[in-house]
């Protein structure tokens, strides 16, 4: 069973979403786990301290190492990939989802304050990574977005296995337009091309729509696109 745990100082946020919808069902049915641990159970003091003033002074608080190195110890007990959630990290892709959905699963830190102690990244082999360019309160919601996209990815989770392979990323090329009945609305019809019952017309005008958008939207995806697939130069 794929196995995501979590590390947290807010582990009453979870499962959150997760319980809800498509994964929460995977969730009820045993198709995956989740593990929430309380970093603040790892401290010793009495004021359950997590956090301390940044070496060197400055803004915000830091996530105390020890405390950290603590809760992982107990938690991150097999070889599952451990990652910080960071607006600093790698940014995820889909490859790199299919490839965490393909794992047992995923220990997954959530930072808080301005950032967590740069030792025990180091010494805990934590990898960071980041949901966007653009900066959470903190790794949990992050956490939950990865969790997320990879559950709907386990076997059996999401009942049509065959739109993975069609849908936005897999490919390289954003998702084609979708529509369905009413024919009109609101003077609107549905392209003539997907009424005709010509499979052939309907798969070679949403290629041509998902270019069409990639190009436009996602030039860097478009980029990419064309070196891989056409081994040439963006056009
Ligand atoms: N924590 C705060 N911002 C984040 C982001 N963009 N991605 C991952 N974790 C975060």
């Amino acid at each position: 069973m794929w196995c995501a745990g979590v590390l947290t100082i807010f582990p009453e946020m979870f499962p959150g979403p997760l319980g809800a919808s498509l994964a929460g069902k995977a969730l009820a049915a045993g198709s995956w786990s989740l593990t929430v641990s309380d970093i603040r159970a790892f401290a010793t003091d009495k004021h359950r301290t997590v956090d301390d003033r940044p070496a060197g002074g400055g803004p915000g608080m830091v996530m105390k190492a020890d405390v950290l190195g603590r809760a992982i110890d107990a938690t991150a007990t097999d070889d599952r990939a451990r990652l910080l959630l960071s607006p600093r990290g790698t940014p995820l892709t889909q490859a790199r989802i299919e490839a965490l959905a393909a794992a047992p699963g995923v220990i997954l830190v959530c930072g808080r304050f301005e950032g967590v102690d740069e030792r025990v990244i180091a010494a805990r082999g934590l990898e960071e990574v980041s949901i966007g360019d653009y900066v959470l309160s903190g790794g949990e919601l992050a956490a939950m977005v990865l969790i997320d996209a990879c559950v709907r990815l386990l076997p059996g989770v999401m009942g049509d296995e065959a739109s993975h392979a069609e849908e936005s990323f897999t490919e390289g090329l954003l998702e084609y337009p979708h529509y369905t009945r009413p024919q009109v609305w609101e003077g609107r019809p549905i392209p003539d091309v997907l009424t005709s019952g010509d499979h052939g017309k309907v798969a070679a005008w949403r290629r041509a729509e998902a270019e069409r958008l990639t190009k436009e939207r996602r030039p860097d995806l478009w980029t990419a696109f064309l070196r891989r697939f056409r081994g040439g130069a963006a056009g």
